[in-house]
């Protein structure tokens, strides 16, 4: 396996279209056909597909109306209560808006109902993403692989399957006129079906499909944002004057949660494999089949982009052109991430009409808002199950 390490290296690696994704070889029959495992022609197909969902307009809406109301929604007990955990809470406003943006329907209910499917659901996509990313688990990797597929079975009949016919439903009302397309929701299992004859999509590639989002969405946007509250507390601790700015000034708390992403990638280590022999522009010589580690947390740290002090945290840090304040975190070029913009929003200097904050800064200043600090009674430790660098938890006080 060849690792790269350098800033310059890495994007060229995830530029390249003679690279495909290796990430998901041990947990390969999980991900068979889904978007970020395709390659070439397919990839590109189902890409411009999705596309049609993620735009600049569906971002703005969920900035604007369901990312805050999800938020109000998850923190107001909380807030009541003056205490909670930042992983829970994170988790479960970043599933919920992920199942929103796939199109998984939680089946209505009441009170303590309602939590219990939402915390099924939450169970069922924890151990999706731990089979599918086996390669970075500890412990026994087939049994976690075993447990993947019977996760899938059941969000597949629980979830998936009710979700998908009602969606069919409306469908039909489309083609029969009693339903304007405005009311059609907006998300990834509707843009599916409607386009599944044309990519010849068969069910069970769907069923991954759909069941990959909120995984991938929940995941690593809930892990960003404790990272991106520790960094901030560290921070007040030192400078306490800079709390009504962080609380208050979105561009602000979304440059430290730019500059924490590029610190902690969710996804530190990308995997591909060369289909031909090849070369990078640095003039590295790739054979074919070799297995390419494209290391994501040290490019993110290579001092000759990001300066002698790549390993500080500092939001003021200057950037070269071109290069973005969370560095690869996102990925790059063929597979770039396609909820960057909802949960890191845009730099205000891409902004066209609106400036985006994204989901994470969105919350963070919503905590911070709530009084939110450490607990002194209970201090954060972090996650043993994982060789990544994760909170296991995070108590704050409220108030
Ligand atoms: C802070 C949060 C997030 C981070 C750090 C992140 C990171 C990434 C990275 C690094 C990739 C590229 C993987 C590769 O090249 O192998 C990726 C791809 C992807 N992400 Fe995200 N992601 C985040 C949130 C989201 C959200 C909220 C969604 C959607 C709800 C999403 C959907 C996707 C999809 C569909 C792909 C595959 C794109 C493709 O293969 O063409 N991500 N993400």
């Amino acid at each position: 396996m060849i690792t790269l390490t350098t800033y310059q290296e890495a994007r060229d690696a995830f530029r390249r279209r003679d690279f495909r994704q290796a990430l998901y070889d041990d947990g390969h029959h999980l991900m068979r056909g889904v978007i970020v495992n395709l390659h070439g022609d397919e990839h590109i197909a189902r890409r411009r597909l999705e596309n049609r969902l993620f735009r600049r307009d569906t971002f703005t809406w969920y900035e604007r109306d369901r990312i805050p109301r999800i938020i109000d929604a998850v923190l107001a007990g909380p807030i009541a209560a003056g205490r909670g955990d930042l992983l829970p809470l994170a988790r479960r406003t970043m599933t919920t808006l992920s199942i929103d943006v796939a199109g998984v329907d939680i089946p209505a209910g009441s009170g303590v109902d309602a939590q219990q499917v939402f915390d099924r659901l939450a169970e069922l996509m924890e151990r999706l993403a731990r089979a599918s990313t086996v390669a970075h688990a500890t412990g026994d990797k087939q049994q976690i692989i075993d447990d993947g597929d019977m996760a899938l079975r059941a969000f597949s009949t629980e979830f998936f399957e009710p979700s998908l016919a009602r969606r069919m439903a409306l469908v039909e009302k489309l083609e029969v006129g009693e339903l304007e397309e405005a009311e059609l929701p907006r998300d990834v299992l509707t843009t599916l079906i409607r386009n599944s004859d044309r990519l010849e999509l068969d069910p069970e590639t769907v069923l991954r499909e759909v069941a990959y989002f909120p995984w991938v969405g929940s995941h690593s946007t809930s892990a960003q944002l404790v990272h991106a509250m520790h960094h901030i507390f560290v921070h007040l601790e030192h400078n306490p004057a800079h709390r009504s700015a962080l609380e208050h000034d979105d561009t602000l708390r979304q440059r430290f949660v730019h500059e924490s992403m590029r610190l902690h990638p969710a996804s530190p280590v990308a995997l591909r494999r060369a289909t031909e022999d090849t070369a990078l522009k640095s003039g590295r010589a790739i054979p074919a089949g070799e297995t390419v580690a494209i290391d994501v947390e040290a490019a993110n740290r290579d001092r000759e982009v990001f300066g002698h002090h790549a390993d500080a945290f500092d939001p003021e840090r200057t950037l070269a052109d071109g290069v973005a304040p969370w560095g690869l975190s996102f990925g790059y070029g063929t597979h770039a991430c396609l909820g960057q913009e909802i949960a890191g929003g845009i730099e205000p200097a891409d902004a066209i009409q609106h400036h985006l904050v994204g989901a994470v800064a969105l919350m963070a200043g919503a905590m911070l808002r709530a009084g939110a600090r450490p607990d002194p009674s209970d201090p954060a430790i972090n996650d043993t199950n994982t060789t990544r660098k994760m909170w296991g938890r995070y108590p704050v006080v409220f108030g």
